[in-house]
């Protein structure tokens, strides 16, 4: 496995080599070893894209192949955990490998992507954008040219047990994390209820940590960055958003199996039933809805905006892009299988098998889809106020600095003033100009 120092530095090379190159922003100068420099060629694909925790992607591939048997696609899948998803793509794109052709892209990758020059421009007037999301495309984006199409669009959404919640006189979702915790503490007086875990998120040190993270921080009325990108977590409010967090696990309210998970550990402790809020992204819906026996909560669960210090949080925004290997051979298959996946036939039938959000703009107002996915509504809102995470070319490092200093408080090994001290001087180094 290639270091993160050594990642760091290939990164900067290939940077300082394109600025030697005289490449600069043109755009169209896509240079790479495999592949060809403009977006053409038919034949097949490869997809590298993270474990479809869905399960329909497959289907979707396979409605592909079956249209076009000459141009087949093959899913190469990656690990689970979003850090790893990135590692390996980054890994094939300094080998300049043609292994990969589609990369599903996490939204905070595009800038390192795309200033490294590791995935294709492409082409606008190819795609109906006025018809997305616009936090999505703005996500898809590097110095406004566009390098991947969004495909899912994902905003932080509170599951609470309804059922539970009224059970004890609870009749509304909690707005601030002071009514979220009297909430437990009502739910849990009941013996039977007093082993169940209050709150959980993701919190195991990757990404998933950085989101909650910016979450927390936000919803005290905090930023990561300023408007002008300079850092700002060692302020009041983002200790507030820390203390969240690092308190929660001191007193009980995150239970301690919590600092271990991502997405799908927490959504299996939420579908047992041992929790009674979680925060996660819409794809759990679905699933903790299953009527197969594979969810204790089926029915007995709902979904809110995430809580924040003084009324309701900010979401951090998530979401993932389909993005062309600059290195890879076929591009004009991959090209026409990104706007098969990015049409509006697709994302419904995506949404209807999973519940995973799209990114058009229309899937949020078709009232039979809004009726079947009441959630739609609270996610169009949450989408639109949603933070973006620091759009860094050096986004690895940011990330893994937020991830290091949050877990080391979480986890007791350093105080919440220290953490977020040596937070904001690395987050100053990495993005000095
Ligand atoms: C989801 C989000 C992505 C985020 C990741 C963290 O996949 O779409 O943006 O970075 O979760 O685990």
């Amino acid at each position: 496995m290639i270091g993160k120092a050594s990642v760091r530095g290939a990164a900067l090379l290939a940077v300082a080599a394109l600025a030697l190159a005289g490449c600069g922003d043109s755009g169209s100068d896509n240079s790479g070893g495999g592949g060809s420099t403009a977006l053409e060629g038919r034949g097949p694909i490869k997809f590298a894209t993270g474990k479809d925790t869905s399960g329909n992607m497959q289907k979707l591939v396979d409605q592909w192949n079956s249209e076009h048997p000459d141009e087949k696609v093959t899913i190469t899948e990656l690990p689970e955990s979003a850090d790893d998803q990135r590692d390996a793509m980054v890994r094939n794109a300094q080998a300049k490998s043609n292994e990969f052709t589609i990369l599903n892209l996490d939204v905070v990758w595009t800038a390192e992507f795309a200033a490294n020059r590791w995935v294709m421009e492409l082409p606008q007037d190819q795609f109906d954008l006025e018809n997305f999301l616009e936090p999505a495309v703005n996500t898809a984006k590097y110095r406004d040219k566009l390098y991947a199409v969004p495909v899912y669009s994902d905003g932080g959404l509170l599951y609470y047990r309804k059922d539970l919640l009224e059970a004890a006189g609870v009749t509304s979702a909690p707005k601030t994390w002071a009514e979220m915790q009297e909430a437990c503490a009502k739910v849990k007086a009941n013996p039977a209820n007093a082993s169940l875990g209050c709150y959980a998120g993701q919190f195991e040190k990757y990404e998933g940590l950085t989101v909650n993270f910016s979450e927390a921080v936000q919803s005290a009325g905090g930023s990561i960055l300023d408007d002008s990108g300079k850092p700002t977590v060692d302020t009041p409010e983002a200790k507030e958003g820390l203390n969240f967090l690092v308190n929660g696990v001191k007193d009980g309210m995150i239970p301690p199996a919590a600092v271990t998970y991502k997405e799908e550990e927490g959504r299996r402790a939420f579908q047992d039933g041992q929790l009674i809020f979680h925060r996660q992204w819409p794809y759990q819906y679905a699933k903790a809805n299953a009527t197969d026996g594979s969810s204790q909560v089926a029915g007995k669960f709902d979904i809110a905006p995430i809580p924040g210090k003084d009324g309701p949080g900010a979401s951090t925004l998530g979401g993932h892009n389909f993005a062309i290997s600059a290195f890879a051979d076929n591009k004009a298959t991959a090209l026409d299988f990104i706007k098969f996946f990015t049409s509006e036939e697709t994302q419904r039938s995506n949404l209807l098998a999973t519940s995973q959000a799209g990114t058009r703009t229309k899937l949020y107002d078709d009232p039979e889809l809004v009726k079947q996915f009441p959630y739609l509504t609270t996610l169009k809102e949450a989408i639109g106020a949603a933070v973006p995470r620091p759009q860094a070319v050096k986004y690895g490092d940011v990330t893994a600095a937020i991830q290091e200093a949050v877990y080391g408080a979480m986890n007791g090994e350093t105080s919440t003033d220290d953490a977020l001290k040596d937070l904001q001087s690395k987050l100053e180094s990495l993005t000095a100009q």
